[in-house]
């Protein structure tokens, strides 16, 4: 009797780290940056204290943190301090599982959320400049920080479904992401050098845009590539799909504010 209690024991810790471990298509040890792919133009700027362009960005973030909002007049430093104590970390564990909603939240629902919940102000839009501002402001303080999201309980099946979505064929191209991001990185595509296509940089500010814009707004530009058609603004499988990009990243630094051509 006591032999099958040790197998089934033994198969169960396998299962179980199998679980956790499945299908790590790019060993941790690979991780790299995008900034790493980046051309020596865009890694200056980016380096550059007074000359990245998202730092007007970050000054707007920092004018909306402090700034009294609604009918009670609440600025979110007032409930959250310093955005640098307060929130240092916040950004790397995002998207996350809201206990309250049971949704999967990406850090700008979070904001969205606190705009209209706490401060009972005017909703901030998807995408808009001061939701830009404000994410970008918040990440800069979680700059270091590794990612770290939560696949576990609830995440899981999100987690399960954003994989499934990583390796899905899609549009006239018929390509998924992962071809292009887990087997061709370092490879051309039409004049761009291909990434890992990680998401620790975002909100980047983005050159071809001229502007800042989100890791959704990256991830509708490569489905626009691949001529996919468009789910709308702040859908579930974006937000799925950016939690296996956190899993798929764990461990590296938050670069922030991060420049991309
Ligand atoms: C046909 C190739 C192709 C496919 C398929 C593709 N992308 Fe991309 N992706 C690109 C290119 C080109 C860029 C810009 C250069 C780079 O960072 O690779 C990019 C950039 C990114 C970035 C930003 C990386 C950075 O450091 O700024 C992320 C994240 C990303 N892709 C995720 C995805 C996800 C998720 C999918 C599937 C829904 C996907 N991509 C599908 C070509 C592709
Ligand atoms: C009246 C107080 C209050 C105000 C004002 C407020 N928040 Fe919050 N915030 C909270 C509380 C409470 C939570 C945690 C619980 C929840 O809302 O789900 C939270 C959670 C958050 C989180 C998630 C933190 C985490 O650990 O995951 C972020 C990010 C955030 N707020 C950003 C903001 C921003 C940005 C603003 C201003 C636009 C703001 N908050 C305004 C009270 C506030």
């Amino acid at each position: 009797m006591r032999w099958r209690c040790v197998l089934l024991g033994a198969w169960l810790l396998t299962w179980a780290q199998w679980g956790v471990a499945q299908q790590r298509v790019i060993p941790l040890d690979q991780l790299r940056s995008g900034l790493s792919y980046a051309g020596a133009d865009v890694r200056a700027l980016q380096a550059d204290e007074f000359g990245n362009p998202a730092q007007l960005w970050l000054l707007r973030g920092e004018q909306r943190w402090i700034e009294p909002v609604g009918p009670e007049g609440k600025s979110c430093q007032q409930c959250h301090g310093a955005v640098a104590q307060g929130l240092r970390g916040v950004a790397a564990r995002y998207p996350a599982m809201d206990r309250r909603s049971g949704e999967l939240m990406m850090l700008e629902d979070r904001i969205r959320n606190c705009r209209t919940r706490q401060q009972r102000g005017p909703e901030l839009a998807f995408e808009s400049d001061d939701l830009l501002a404000l994410s970008l402001y918040l990440t800069q303080a979680s700059a270091g920080v590794r990612l770290q999201v939560d696949i576990g309980g609830a995440a899981r099946v999100h987690w399960q479904e954003g994989e499934r979505l990583f390796m899905q064929r899609r549009g006239q191209l018929n390509l998924a992401c992962t071809h292009c991001h887990d087997q061709n990185h370092g490879q051309r595509f039409y004049t761009d050098l291909l990434s890992q296509g990680q998401p620790n940089g975002y909100p980047i500010y983005r050159m071809e845009w001229q502007k800042v814009g989100s890791l959704e707004r990256r991830l509708r530009s490569c489905l626009v590539g691949v001529r996919a058609e468009l789910p709308p603004w702040g859908a579930l499988q974006l937000r799925q799909l950016a939690l296996y990009l956190g899993w798929r990243g764990q461990g590296l630094p938050v670069e922030s504010p991060a420049v991309r051509k």
